[in-house]
């Protein structure tokens, strides 16, 4: 079995009942991004697209122990350089951890999970992810809506490829919209 189709099988296995916007659909879909982002980039494809599959299956929010990435790698026919090129651009990608990509393989996969965040998307997984937690729907501090202030709006000038570039600023334009409309209907404003 080659190492992309046992990756996506055992990725499949780790998020198979999440409901917080990290599901199967998720990776599957920075999966997909990824692929047109690469487009005419010199990276290793095979590294880029296994780190894709794998950049979420030890999010420290799921509880879900250190290791499992490192176990699985070893268990696909990789060399070791590859292996710990897939390890360090997982460990790259994470917003919270401040970290700057180091290597195109990194800001290319930052790029695609940072535009899944955002747009019609972001809106839903946003709004998904305040259910799960059981965050009441309001305009608080630790509201969903808040989220929006707090990352989601700064993610757009934050990509590193021209094409994510692209593609976050329509997704930008977008959340303003739902945004200025939300907080018309909430205000009685709308017409
Ligand atoms: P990923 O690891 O895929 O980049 P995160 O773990 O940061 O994503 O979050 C998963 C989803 O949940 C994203 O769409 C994100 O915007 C959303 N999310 C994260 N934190 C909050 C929050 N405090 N309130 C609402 N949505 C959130
Ligand atoms: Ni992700």
């Amino acid at each position: 079995m080659d190492v992309i189709r046992a990756t996506r099988e055992f990725v499949e296995t780790i998020h198979a009942d999440d409901s917080s916007g990290h599901d199967m659909a998720h990776v599957e879909r920075v999966v997909r991004l990824v692929e047109r982002l690469m487009d005419g980039e010199s990276v290793d494809r095979a590294v880029l697209l296994l780190s894709a599959y794998l950049h979420d299956v030890e999010d420290h929010k799921l509880g879900r122990p250190k290791g499992l990435v490192t176990q699985h790698l070893a268990s696909l026919d990789l060399t070791e350089a590859q292996a710990s090129l897939v390890r360090a651009v997982i460990d790259e990608v994470s917003f919270s951890k401040g970290t700057s990509p180091t290597t195109r393989e990194s800001e290319i996969l930052q790029d695609a999970d940072r535009l899944d965040a955002i747009g019609a998307i972001g809106i839903a997984r946003t709004f998904q992810y305040a259910g799960s937690r059981g965050t009441p729907l309001d305009r608080s501090e630790t509201s969903a809506i808040q989220h929006f202030q707090d990352k989601l709006l700064k993610l757009a000038s934050k990509m590193h490829t021209a094409k994510a570039r692209q593609l976050a600023m329509s997704r930008h334009v977008f959340m303003q919209h739902f945004l200025n409309r939300f907080h018309e209907e909430w205000d009685g404003k709308d017409t």
